[in-house]
């Protein structure tokens, strides 16, 4: 099992923009570097990071991540190529016609597979296709939205020709259980695979809160899409807490303990699931209180960059 962490967060969350630390955070290089055996940027991946303007790419950053990993021998999972979110300006308000807005989407996913041919071996392609009742988001999503259901699948094409080599996954949050929502993505990917689209892989984000309870049919969810011949994999999970009553309590910490150990459990308990992700290393960079007010103590590491309990819940079991 491949056990990773989000390289680095920083990031720009409405009008506010945080560091990330992995530019000059030395400490905090050296726990991603040694406490995991894959990386996948939180960010730097992005469009917003890759495409400054049409027909231009910035690779800086994500170069700066794939070196390290490397330096590292850690692999990459690459994080994302379609998704409704984090999407320049000039993708979002352009004036494009349909055909043109293909052909930008086409250039951009090989372009960016075609540069890490080798160096990223998996792909999570489509990011959060789906709203929670089981159909896809078609507002909100630009691809989807003006290109129609159909370039779902010329994403996974493309995206193999440029890298055949790559495992191709779908990803989400709330696709843990069996629900309407996972549902969707099982008959999608069915179909998919029917008609000989390169799907390969099945993304649960898994953001969890002690708060929310997980769901217990996690181990069977993921089963039956390991079922389909899809890898499937736990790729941004962190357990947040309500502190709006302040420090996390003895029994928040327990609960949180639990529920990393039952996703870890699950994961390693299921043959498809092959890499096992946290989304931030740390609490002092975890997107959680950005995100979500009065929320946080979501990682397995203080914000001192000490280990906490719920890093030994973990370790033990493996
Ligand atoms: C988050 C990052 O952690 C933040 O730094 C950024 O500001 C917003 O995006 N689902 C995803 C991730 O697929 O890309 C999101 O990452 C968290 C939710």
């Amino acid at each position: 099992l491949k056990i990773g962490g989000a390289a680095a967060g920083g990031g720009h969350h409405g009008a506010a923009d945080y560091p990330d630390p992995f530019h000059f955070d030395e400490e905090y290089r050296e726990l991603i570097a040694t406490e995991f055996s894959s990386l996948t940027p939180e960010n730097q991946l992005k469009w917003d990071h890759l495409r400054p303007a049409p027909g231009e790419y910035d690779f800086a950053d994500a170069d700066a991540i794939v070196e390290f990993a490397e330096q590292n021998d850690q692999v990459v999972r690459g994080h994302t190529l379609f998704w409704h979110s984090q999407n320049p300006e000039w993708v979002e308000n352009g004036d494009f016609t349909p055909e043109e807005l293909r052909e930008i989407l086409h250039d951009h996913i090989t372009t960016v597979v075609e540069r890490y041919a080798g160096r990223i071996d998996q792909w999570e392609v489509a990011n959060e296709i789906f709203h929670e009742d089981g159909t896809l988001r078609m507002e909100d999503n630009i691809w989807l939205r003006e290109l129609g259901t159909d370039i779902i699948a010329d994403a996974f094409h493309w995206a193999h020709e440029a890298d055949p080599d790559a495992l191709l996954f779908f990803n989400d949050y709330n696709v843990e259980g069996i629900n309407a929502k996972t549902d969707g993505y099982y008959a999608l990917i069915t179909d998919l695979l029917e008609q000989g689209v390169p799907v390969h892989g099945f993304g649960l984000q898994s953001h969890l809160g002690t708060m929310y309870g997980y769901d217990p049919s996690l181990p069977d969810n993921l089963a039956r899409f390991g079922d389909l011949g899809l890898k499937t994999a736990i790729t941004e999970l962190d357990v947040r807490m309500d502190l709006t009553g302040g420090e996390p309590t003895p029994e928040m910490i327990e609960e949180q303990n639990e529920f990393f150990a039952f996703v870890l459990e699950s994961c390693l308990a299921e043959a498809s699931c092959d890499s096992f992700t946290l989304w931030g290393a740390s609490d002092k960079y975890s997107w959680v209180p950005v995100t979500f007010e009065g929320e946080g103590s979501a990682t397995p590491w203080t914000d001192d960059l000490e280990r906490k309990p719920a890093y030994y819940a973990m370790y033990d079991i493996l």
